[in-house]
């Protein structure tokens, strides 16, 4: 099954700290957004990308494209002041209406194995994320003071990427724009409707570049990837 992936990069990435949209920065002499483009455009089930950038670095992320030789990009819509809204701007841009994936311009590292499995998995049954177990012990805290320590058994961390069928996603995004809900990932969204939202085991190397931290933790990962 073939697929459409929506990826926001209309972020400013303040927790970076770097003065500029943190995807313009290089993992070896190449721009993060780059590095995660190149997953798509070397998929032959990915058919098309839909971009959502802010306005005043739409240009600059065109020539981008055309130096890396990325041809995949079918649309490149306005985003929003929350990630979800540059999502919902990339889904009412998108050519596509079968499986549609939502992935963070951020996360470089995804493996297209989970991709595919991610794709199967929507295509079979709505909607499916990418997830890790959690690793290390995980307590409830209010004010300070631990309240309650939360069986690890049951707690996944989420990820992207998120696959929809496209009717899905857009119920799910048009009701939470007109309700005004904000979520934390398009599965929530999918969530309140009160449908199933599947895992698919990720790797804990499909990070999402946040901070300086994870900048050299990349420069590892990519060097692990070349071996
Ligand atoms: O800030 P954070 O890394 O969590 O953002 C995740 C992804 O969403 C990034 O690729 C970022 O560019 C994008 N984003 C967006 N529009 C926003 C905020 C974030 O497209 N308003």
């Amino acid at each position: 099954m073939m697929y459409t992936v929506l990826l926001p990069a209309a972020g400013s990435g303040k927790r970076m700290g770097a003065g500029q949209n943190k995807l313009f920065l290089e993992l070896r002499q190449i721009p993060i957004l780059i590095h995660t483009l190149r997953v798509f455009e070397q998929d032959s089930k990915c058919k098309s990308i839909v971009l959502a950038v802010k306005k005043e670095e739409q240009t600059f992320i065109e020539q981008m494209l055309i130096k890396h030789h990325i041809t995949k990009v079918v649309a490149i819509t306005e985003g929003g002041a929350e990630r979800q809204h540059s999502v919902y701007a990339c889904l009412k841009s998108s050519p596509d209406q079968g499986i549609v994936l939502v992935h963070d311009a951020a996360r470089p590292f995804i493996k297209q194995v989970v991709i595919h499995q991610l794709v199967q998995t929507a295509e079979e049954s709505g909607a499916a994320v990418a997830a890790v177990r959690a690793k290390d012990t995980m307590k409830k805290v209010e004010n300070g003071i631990i309240q309650e320590t939360v069986d690890r058994e049951s707690l996944w961390v989420i990820q992207t990427p998120q696959a929809f069928q496209y009717a899905l996603l857009e119920k799910a995004e048009r009701l939470a724009d007109k309700d005004c809900f904000l979520g934390t990932d398009e599965a929530m969204l999918v969530e309140r409707l009160g449908e199933q939202v599947h895992i698919v085991e990720s790797t804990y190397d499909n990070v999402k570049m946040t901070t300086k931290e994870d900048l050299l933790l990349g420069e590892v990962i990519l060097n692990k990837h070349k071996q």
